[in-house]
């Protein structure tokens, strides 16, 4: 049998230069590996509350049919986006989550050589789009854990083809206003696509938001990704989408790979846009979760990011991998800063009330050994 010892001068030369995606570690990772029964996960911004109850019954009814494909073009979902959010149903594109979109960005507009700019650090997902993709990247600091719009604007050149901007910005939660936005649009030109990552846009409560919607409405080179992973909890179900004005999403339909949403996802997902509650109740808890944290913090001498995400970084002052592998002894998984350049901060999920007072008595017993 061969070894495939040279299977690497085979692949594309760019993807060569990807570093592996780290997930975290997997709530079963944990309990094996450290012989706990129960695991707190707070390291992936998802949603415990789960699904609306009217999803999983669309889900189960979904079941019966799973034997053929799906409905490749997702009508259902997409009428009733477009209902939703008022916008033209050309314009939207459903993805394998809003991951997928970010894909398809990729493939559709992106040519080896382009620059594309993001924030640094930014949403995994951009870095690995744009090395595959085998364009240059170009990472602006952000700035007091904001993007730097005039940075980002200000590092615009005629081989620019794509900014991302993840809006509120993950890892930090901050976001940036109408009038920040505003600005930067005016500076933005023609040849440059404009990605609106909304993925937390549920959970945002500053009227000053700057969203991206009216950048699409325009007809602007502008795409808004929204997501039913975060709000919605459907994370493991792999659906998002993007809105855009329809002549932009006609080139993205071109690389869109046909049956690329599940029809179990596809009716959960419209069942869930028909069940404000659960949305509701979803932004109850984050509301009341951030509030208990950012008093525990207070208590601790803890600086953190005022939030506008279900996520809060917070600098614990001791190397983020030891707080990260401390806290998972005591059953509790959150993500470490250093991967965002961030050594002594964590990024924590805001979760249930019990999940976070169990994250804050675990913190507790780190901090204070
Ligand atoms: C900023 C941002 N964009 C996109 C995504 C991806 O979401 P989805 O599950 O829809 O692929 C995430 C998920 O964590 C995210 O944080």
């Amino acid at each position: 049998m061969t070894t495939l010892t040279n299977i690497w001068q085979l692949a594309r030369p760019s993807i060569k230069k990807i570093k592996p995606y780290s997930p975290g570690k997997s709530s079963q990772e944990v309990k094996e590996e450290l012989g706990i029964a129960e695991v707190t996960k707070l390291a992936s911004n998802e949603n415990p509350l789960g699904p609306s109850p009217q999803a999983v019954a669309a889900m189960q009814q979904a079941a019966d049919s799973v034997y053929v494909y799906p409905d490749p073009l997702c009508r259902d979902l997409t009428e009733a986006l477009a209902d939703h959010w008022e916008v033209d149903p050309e314009g939207i594109v459903v993805g394998r989550g809003s991951d997928e979109v970010i894909h398809m960005l990729g493939l559709a507009f992106v040519n080896p050589g382009d620059e594309v700019i993001y924030s640094d650090p930014p949403f995994a997902l951009y870095p690995l789009t744009t090395t595959i993709m085998d364009s240059q990247a170009v990472a602006v600091p952000h700035r007091n854990f904001v993007h730097d719009l005039p940075a980002i604007a200000e590092a615009i050149t005629d081989k620019t083809k794509m900014i991302f901007i993840s809006n509120p910005y993950n890892p930090t939660g901050t976001i940036v206003t109408a009038g920040q936005v505003d600005e930067f649009m005016d500076r933005v030109p023609d040849h440059v696509v404009v990605v609106f990552d909304e993925a937390y846009y549920e959970y945002v409560d500053d009227t000053e938001f700057g969203e991206g919607m009216p950048y699409v409405r325009e007809g602007r080179a502008a795409i808004v990704l929204r997501t039913f992973s975060k709000a919605y909890a459907l994370a493991g179900l792999r659906i998002g989408y993007g809105m855009a004005p329809p002549p932009l999403s006609a080139v993205l339909k071109q690389v869109r790979p046909p049956f690329n949403v599940a029809g179990m996802a596809q009716a959960a997902a419209l069942a869930s846009l028909q069940d404000p509650h659960q949305v509701q109740r979803s932004q109850r808890m984050v509301q009341e979760g951030k509030q208990y944290l950012y008093n525990k913090f207070d208590e601790m001498g803890l600086d953190y990011v005022p939030t506008q995400a279900n996520f809060i970084l917070v600098d614990v002052g001791i190397d983020s991998q030891e707080c990260f592998d401390a806290l998972m002894r005591q059953g509790v998984t959150v993500r470490t800063g250093d991967i965002f350049g961030l050594p002594t901060h964590i990024r924590v999920t805001i979760g249930t009330a019990e999940q976070n007072e169990r994250f804050i008595g675990a913190l507790g017993e780190v901090l204070s050994s």
